[in-house]
């Protein structure tokens, strides 16, 4: 990968791994090159490393991407060389959040008598004061909060420092799914978050890679992948720092893979054509969760060898499906689907405000042996497949997870504007 031809513009910053350069045609945006260069302790110690840069790169690139995709607010624009990426300028907060799923590591020094592999059920969250002088202090919520900082132009409060601890969690269960995918163990992570200079808004910024993570494949810690491998090494030797590097390549390759493209689907079967806005509707929440929908007519009253005929069609193919049934009046549909087939089927009737009290129970009362549901709203119809489909699929769970958060971060902003218009 060569990279456009950026004009730089000053250094903003230089820190152990990374330099962040202004970029003249884009005030809001920096550049950040990653250095072939390893540290640990804080930086107490530090060693060069050829080929560290691009693979730290084409790690943190991956999961941003994921991330952004995903619906998570993130620094990250888009890959601009093999060791560098573009992101929007931000005003860094100098906390490192750190979320585990499983006690080890520092934590069980600071917390004696907890075992190691103890499981914390939400993950636990922790915040500690980037000072590498200090050793990173720990702080409570109570010490962000009487640190008063203020970020380009953003006092860091209690809502900044809520949102904050609500996304750190987020992305933590996204990243820790997507890796269960490939059967590896996300035990902890660290992530850092920054002030947008265009917009004032909170984003996730700096990287995300082996460094930023312990990862045991197999859920073994034997078999870590992470940068704790070169921390504990006893004497670092130029054969011990390959294996590390080996273990970085090993995970860039695999990060590539936690996207894959979705293997699930939606079927909305309607009745009638006359239906179609509805089924539109069903079909539009599917997509933005990132579930392919497909549209079709066929009615169990009056076409029932069509219906059957579409529902062997789609199960020939293997593709986990979820179907949707819209038939208003006597909902036949559903019913037939679900007697004649092993997938989940959910009715959505169009009813209607004349006889919608009495049609609805051709969707409620069934024959014994049925397990279709049955909802409403069309929105909550989409929703629903999508939620049964990322049982299986951790793309659009985790679309559903950053849905979840970004509704939560929306409710405490109104909420602030509705105390601020007081
Ligand atoms: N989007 C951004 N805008 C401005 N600075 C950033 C952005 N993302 C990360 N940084 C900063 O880049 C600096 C360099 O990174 P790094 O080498 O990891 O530094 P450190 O040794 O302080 O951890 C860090 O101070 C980090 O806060
Ligand atoms: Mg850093």
């Amino acid at each position: 990968m060569s990279g456009d031809q950026l004009k730089l513009g000053e250094k903003i910053i230089e820190g152990k791994t990374k330099v962040v350069t202004s970029l003249v045609d884009f005030p809001n945006q920096v550049l950040l090159q990653s250095k072939d260069r390893i540290t640990a302790g804080d930086g107490a110690r530090a060693h060069d490393m050829e080929g560290k840069a691009a693979i730290s790169t084409a790690t943190t690139v991956a999961l941003f991407n994921l991330l952004n995709s995903a619906g998570v607010k993130t620094h990250f624009i888009k890959q601009n060389s093999d060791t560098s990426f573009m992101a929007y300028k931000c005003g860094m907060i100098p906390i490192e959040w750190v979320t585990r799923r499983v006690a080890t590591g520092s934590f069980l020094k600071r917390n004696a008598g907890v075992k190691e592999g103890y499981r914390f059920c939400p993950p636990k969250l922790e915040t500690f004061y980037k000072d590498d002088e200090n050793h990173d202090p720990q702080w409570s919520y109570e010490q962000c909060l009487a640190a008063n900082m203020e970020v380009g132009g953003v006092k860091i409060g209690r809502y900044e420092i809520d949102v904050m601890g609500k996304m750190t969690v987020a992305v933590f269960e996204i990243l820790e799914r997507c890796w269960a995918s490939l059967d590896c163990s996300l035990i902890d992570m660290k992530l850092e978050f920054g002030v947008r200079s265009d917009t004032g808004e909170i984003v996730l910024a700096d990287v995300i890679d082996s460094d930023s993570w312990r990862l045991w494949p197999a859920g073994d810690r034997r078999l870590m992948k992470d940068k704790q491998v070169y921390r504990e090494l006893k004497e670092v030797t130029q054969e011990a720092l390959d294996m590390v590097k080996r273990n970085f390549q090993w995970v860039a390759e695999r990060v590539e893979k936690l996207s894959p493209k979705p293997h699930a689907r939606a079927v909305v079967i309607m009745g009638s054509p006359t239906d179609s806005s509805f089924a539109e509707r069903i079909k539009s929440t599917c997509t933005a969760y990132g579930v392919p929908c497909e549209l079709r007519v066929s009615s169990a009253h009056k076409s029932t060898d069509e219906v059957l005929q579409i529902l062997a069609e789609y199960e020939g193919e293997g593709i986990p499906t979820v179907f949707v049934a819209v038939a208003g009046r006597s909902n036949g549909l559903g019913p037939v689907l679900s007697a004649n087939s092993t997938w989940p089927v959910i009715n959505c009737p169009p009813v209607t405000g004349e006889w919608g009290a009495q049609d609805i129970w051709s969707s409620l009362r069934l024959p014994s042996g049925l397990g279709c549901g049955t909802v409403l709203s069309p929105e909550a119809a989409g929703l629903n497949a999508a939620q049964i489909l990322s049982l299986s699929d951790h793309v659009i769970w985790s679309k559903l997870r950053a849905k979840k958060l970004n509704t939560w971060v929306t409710l405490k902003t109104a909420d602030r504007k509705a105390r601020d218009d007081k």
